[in-house]
């Protein structure tokens, strides 16, 4: 977008148990990011403690800033506008990033532009390490497939910020999913990272586990998936004391992979989208990745593994075009509609 006005940006996403910061030039080039992860403090509830959430972000999030412009060899004097993720997300730790933002924004004068989580990680693949060659731009039409924690959907991108939303999930997003299998098969949290492990020495054929039929093709449902995996881990107890749980991650793991894959294929031929796009956090699951960087016949942008979970990088491209694009005036936090699907 060399038409676009150049900018660097710095982002602030706090919106769930990563507290993060990161420095883009012009929409793209990476040049700093940092994460501070909680997993460690919530894996031993089984899950993020939103309560404990927003206090960890308060310890973390200025040392967390320090370090972004720390590694990037610039100062706040260097930075054009910020970005900042406004939702959705825990109420609790989001207001503990916007906060730092519109002081950060007040302090210096600077712009504020208030993104939208799912909004961010759609642009994800869009980043790349400042130095490293850039990796073609993602062309639209663009079928994007959003795979997260708390969101699973289908969304056809026919310009910058411009979406019209297919179809999403009835019940479980395709993350909770693995999360909820997980904890079923005595995995530990976060379950997407422990299922794929698991699976990686299981029999993927093992378990037949059914696929919801809906009446919108591009919507999801992963609660029967889960429901049926309960009554097979609950029969295969009545038989004997070890749980074969590696054979019934793969299979699992299988079937979400194959689900998302054949919908977001459909839907790319259905509304001739040119290329697809992957992102969120279950954008890390290896099996998934494969699954569409071999199968499909059109080019596929997945985001780097480091940018597939929440970080600041995706929160400033999202934000970037944000504020070159004109979408956005200055501290316009609680007004803007940052979101809009048709
Ligand atoms: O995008 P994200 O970091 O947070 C949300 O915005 O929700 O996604 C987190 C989700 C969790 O449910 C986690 O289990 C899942 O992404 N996840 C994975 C993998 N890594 C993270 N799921 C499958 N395979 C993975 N390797
Ligand atoms: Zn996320």
């Amino acid at each position: 977008m060399s038409d676009l006005k150049p900018a660097r940006i710095l982002a602030i996403e706090t919106s769930c148990d990563e507290t993060a910061c990161a420095i883009l030039e012009n929409g793209r080039a990476l040049l700093a990011s940092t994460v501070a992860s909680q997993i460690d403090i919530h894996a031993r509830y089984g899950g993020v403690f939103p309560e404990v959430a927003s206090r960890q972000h308060v310890l973390s999030i200025i040392p967390v800033v320090e370090q972004a412009l720390a590694q990037s060899n610039l100062t706040l004097k260097d930075i054009d506008a910020l970005a900042v993720t406004r939702g959705p997300g825990l109420a609790g730790s989001l207001v503990v990033g916007m906060n730092m933002a519109k002081g950060l924004a007040l302090g210096l004068g600077l712009p504020l532009v208030g993104v939208n989580h799912l909004e961010g990680h759609i642009y994800s693949p869009w980043v790349y390490n400042a130095g490293e060659g850039a990796p073609p731009e993602p062309q639209f039409p663009l079928m994007a497939l959003l795979v997260s924690g708390g969101h699973t959907e289908l969304d056809l991108m026919t310009d910058h910020l411009t979406y019209k939303r297919l179809g999403s999930t009835l019940d479980d997003a395709a993350g909770e999913a693995f999360d909820k299998v997980a904890r079923l098969l005595g995995l530990p949290y976060p379950g997407g990272p422990s299922i794929q492990k698991a699976a990686e020495s299981g029999d993927p054929t093992r378990f037949k586990f059914p696929r919801a039929r809906l009446e919108n093709p591009y919507d999801f449902s992963f609660s029967g998936l889960k429901t049926a995996v309960l009554y097979e881990v609950n029969a295969l107890k009545k038989k004997s004391n070890t749980l074969p749980v590696e054979d019934l991650a793969a299979s699992f793991q299988a079937t979400v992979v194959d689900t998302l894959f054949q919908k977001t294929m459909q839907a790319a031929r259905d509304h001739h989208a040119k290329e697809i796009l992957v992102a969120g956090g279950v954008s890390a699951n290896r099996a998934l990745r494969q699954a569409f960087l071999n199968q499909s016949e059109i080019r596929v942008h997945i985001p780097a593994f480091s940018l597939c979970t929440d970080n600041a990088a995706m929160i400033a491209a999202a934000g970037y075009y944000r504020y070159a694009l004109g979408y956005v005036s200055p501290l316009d936090m609680d007004v803007q509609p940052t979101w809009s699907l048709s």
